[in-house]
């Protein structure tokens, strides 16, 4: 008799995902002896226990398909929007994950699933979590599945906006995904050959950047690439964040720290418009016809690489050996082009940003690259 497990995906969509669930189904069904069950649309279709039933058909030709073929949601089990209120619903998934005899519930996802995944680890579930999102940003993986394809289709867009850069004497400011972290943009950026990189580990002063550009003026170059990591934010704002972020650690009461969130959430919703600040600020510091694009989600979409696919796969497959040696409460990561397993604990509430030595960012600078600083 199999044994059944549960398998979700969850947060923001990415390249890779079908490969990992395809890499557990198979590793399940041709040496393992597992059944898994695969809940629709993140924890949303775990409460609700809407099913797919991933046997081999189901889990045929996926390899190479973009997205998840179980749907994802950015819903949390202990937030869930049901009618007109938000409640806790851990217990009801609870329930399902019982009903269902699961051995074991596997969560696909970035940071907020991580996250989520160890609420219902504690609520009395195994689980085994997988690291996937397109900014890189999960915490003690060398890297999640999705970003490579995200890299190569952001550095492809930087690669043709030169050309159209060059033509019109122009600046091109390009937002680039990633969240709170720079991996993206500056990754991007860089094999791209982009001119300025911003991102959120590294603040920024537009005059800087405006500079950098006049500097390239000087010297011939009559166009530039700015590629702006969605996250990025200028001196000020990062002085607001961190008073905000100071204010939440010394909240005495429960009153202030809600306010203090507030505070942080409208400040969040203030970086949404940076892009176009710095690219109206920067037509008007340098004089030149400035443009902005933004990438979006064509970042997230599409099949994914061969990188990808070969790192979703092989984690996927651990994964189901973790399951048959019955270790659960762990993130299968990527480790020195092997894996390993880190207890779930210490990835979830933690975030993987950019140091500020690392070497990605020391050959930007010693390129001449101007990361606004
Ligand atoms: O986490 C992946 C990501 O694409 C981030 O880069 C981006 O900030 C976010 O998701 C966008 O979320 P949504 O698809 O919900 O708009």
């Amino acid at each position: 008799m199999p044994v059944s497990v549960g398998i979700l995906t969850s947060g923001g969509d990415c390249p890779g995902l079908n490969a990992a669930i395809r890499a557990i189904g198979k590793a399940g069904i041709e040496s393992l002896d597992l059944k898994l069950v695969g809940f629709r649309d993140g924890f949303r279709g775990l409460m609700q226990d809407r099913t797919i039933d991933l046997d081999r058909e189901a889990l045929s030709n996926i390899l190479t398909v973009g997205g998840t073929i179980l749907g994802t949601s950015r819903d949390k089990p202990h937030r869930m929007p049901v009618g007109d209120q938000v409640l806790d619903m851990t217990s009801v998934m609870l329930e399902v994950y019982q009903k269902h005899q699961l051995e074991a519930l596997i969560c696909l996802g970035g940071g907020g699933t991580q996250k989520n995944a160890r609420r219902l680890m504690d609520a009395g579930m195994n689980i085994i979590t997988l690291p996937k999102t397109i900014d890189n940003d999960v915490a003690l993986t060398d890297v999640s599945f999705g970003y490579d394809t995200a890299l190569a289709i952001a550095t492809d867009a930087v690669d043709r906006l030169h050309s159209t850069a060059t033509s019109h004497n122009r600046v091109i400011v390009v937002e680039i995904m990633g969240h709170r972290a720079g991996w993206l943009a500056l990754g991007a950026g860089l094999a791209g050959g982009a001119d300025a990189v911003l991102i959120p580990e590294v603040p920024y002063n537009v005059e800087s950047v405006a500079e950098a550009i006049r500097e390239r003026t000087r010297h011939g170059k009559h166009f530039s690439i700015v590629a702006v990591a969605e996250g990025a934010m200028s001196v000020e704002q990062a002085r607001e964040f961190e008073a905000a972020g100071e204010s939440k650690r010394q909240a005495e009461n429960k009153k202030v720290k809600e306010r203090v969130v507030e505070r942080l959430a409208t400040l969040d919703q203030s970086l949404k418009g940076n892009t176009l600040r710095v690219t109206e600020q920067l037509e008007q510091l340098t004089g030149m016809e400035t443009r902005m694009t933004i990438l979006g989600h064509l970042q997230r979409g599409g099949t994914p690489s061969a990188a990808d696919r070969l790192l979703a796969t092989t984690l996927g497959v651990r994964c189901a050996e973790l399951i048959s040696e019955r270790h659960f409460g762990v993130m299968v990561a990527s480790r020195s082009g092997g894996t390993a397993t880190v207890p779930l604990n210490e990835v979830a509430g933690n975030r993987k940003i950019v140091p500020l030595d690392h070497p990605w960012i020391t050959t930007a600078r010693r390129l001449g690259v101007c990361l606004g600083d």
